[in-house]
């Protein structure tokens, strides 16, 4: 496996890194502090066609490898992981819906074109109070009326649900049959009956806005089915195979911040007449952090090259998400230790840091569904 970066991946990292550090750097703490979606920022990396970079040109997106899309996940989330699931939802969630469904290339460009620039933003609604892990417990449901379909039930934990101009619903359409009688829609900002319910007040990620999203006899055209009734599961479960690389590559992304911070701090804090990372006990702990660092990184790349191979790649993303965001929490929670009583305040970064890595770790599938995910292929 050639993991070497071909010319292009290299510029839009180089490109992505630029703005996290020029644009997201200077604000982060007081971003993080007020807990607001970061409304101009997104639009600004929206105009270089980020959230589209996985899409293929013909329904609108740049034509660009999941390499590179994770890569520049990573970049912004070194800086900011709340950017970093605001961007990956928008593009492996919401976007992945869109591109993996069944819809006719015309409804896929109308649904996909407006959120590549930023124009639009998109959410997925799949979780439900009583359907998390078990993804199948949905009780949304869908009934057909003419050209249209009517929606009701309550979805909730939708990242970037308050501000979303589209979210994808998935819903049943013959509950009796279960997972085989699920469906997908897009259903528009603003369609009557489609509210937002109650956002949530969080440890982390704290821009990224996560709410229930409830849905009172919402009409939706029938163009708007992008999976039809049986093949909407299937679906999800494909989406969140390309969302589980994305929430890797925000792991990742928070390690390296909180790494490289460890590191520049350690060279300059002097304790006992010497810089602290002169003492051998800490320099060999962070030997080990960036080991895991280095490790975690091949499987992110390894997960990505099986996407862009276009072949299933539910264990490698599985396997990348348990490695990335467990190094994730590992890494920050040493690294708030490396910087002392400083690491714990938050002008010093990492205490954010660490606060939005707990996240990786549960949201998108927890490690422990990854574990059934990885384990469901060893024993065919
Ligand atoms: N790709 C394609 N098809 C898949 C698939 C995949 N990755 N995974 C399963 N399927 C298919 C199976 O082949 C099976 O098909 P058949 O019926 O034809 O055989 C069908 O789907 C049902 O599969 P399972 O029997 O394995 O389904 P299950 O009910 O046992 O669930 C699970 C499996 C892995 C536990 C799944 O429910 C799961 O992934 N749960 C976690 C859900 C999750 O990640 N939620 C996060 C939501 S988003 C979020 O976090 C919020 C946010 O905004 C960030």
């Amino acid at each position: 496996m050639d993991f070497a970066l071909t010319e292009e991946q290299a510029k839009i990292q180089a490109m992505v890194k630029e703005f996290a550090e020029k644009d997201l750097a200077p604000t982060v703490v007081e971003r993080d502090e007020k807990g607001e979606f970061p409304m101009e920022l997104f639009k600004k990396l929206g105009k270089t066609g980020a959230y589209g970079l996985p899409y293929p040109k013909e329904v609108g997106g740049l034509g660009g490898s999941y390499l590179a899309y994770a890569l520049s996940v990573m970049e912004v989330s070194k800086v900011d992981g709340a950017f970093g699931i605001i961007f990956s939802v928008d593009t492996s969630l919401y976007g992945g819906s869109i591109m993996n469904s069944s819809a006719p290339t015309e409804i896929k460009k109308k649904f996909l074109e407006p959120i590549v620039y930023g124009e639009k933003i998109g959410s997925f609604g799949l979780t439900e109070h009583g359907a998390g892990s078990d993804a199948a417990g949905c009780k949304t449901v869908a009934v057909q009326d003419g050209d249209e379909w009517v929606i009701n039930g309550a979805k909730c934990f939708n990242t970037n649900g308050p501000v979303a101009d589209y979210t994808v619903i998935y819903a049943l359409t013959d509950p009796a049959l279960g997972t085989k009688g699920m469906a997908a829609f897009v259903v528009e900002k603003g369609t009557p009956g489609f509210t937002v319910g109650k956002v949530e007040n969080k440890m982390g990620i704290r821009q990224a806005q996560v709410s229930e999203m409830n849905l009172e006899n919402v009409r939706v055209p029938a163009e708007n089915m992008i999976a039809k009734p049986g093949e909407g599961f299937k679906l999800a479960m494909a989406t969140l195979d390309g969302g589980r690389i994305g929430v890797a590559a925000q792991g990742l992304g928070i390690a390296k911040g909180a790494y490289e911070t460890a590191i520049a701090y350690m060279k300059e804090r002097e304790q006992f007449g010497k810089p602290i990372c002169k003492n051998q006990y800490l320099a060999f702990k962070m030997a080990e952090l960036k080991t895991r660092i280095d490790a975690a990184e091949l499987l992110l790349y390894k997960a990505a090259i099986a996407h862009d191979t276009k072949k299933r790649f539910s264990a490698e993303a599985a396997e990348a998400k348990l490695f990335c965001t467990d190094t994730a929490m590992e890494v920050t929670t040493q690294c708030v230790t490396m910087l002392g009583g400083n690491g714990y305040m938050k002008e010093y970064n990492v205490e954010r840091m660490m606060r939005d890595a707990k996240i990786t770790q549960i949201y998108e599938g927890t490690n422990e569904i990854m574990k059934l995910v990885i384990s469901g292929g060893l024993f065919r």
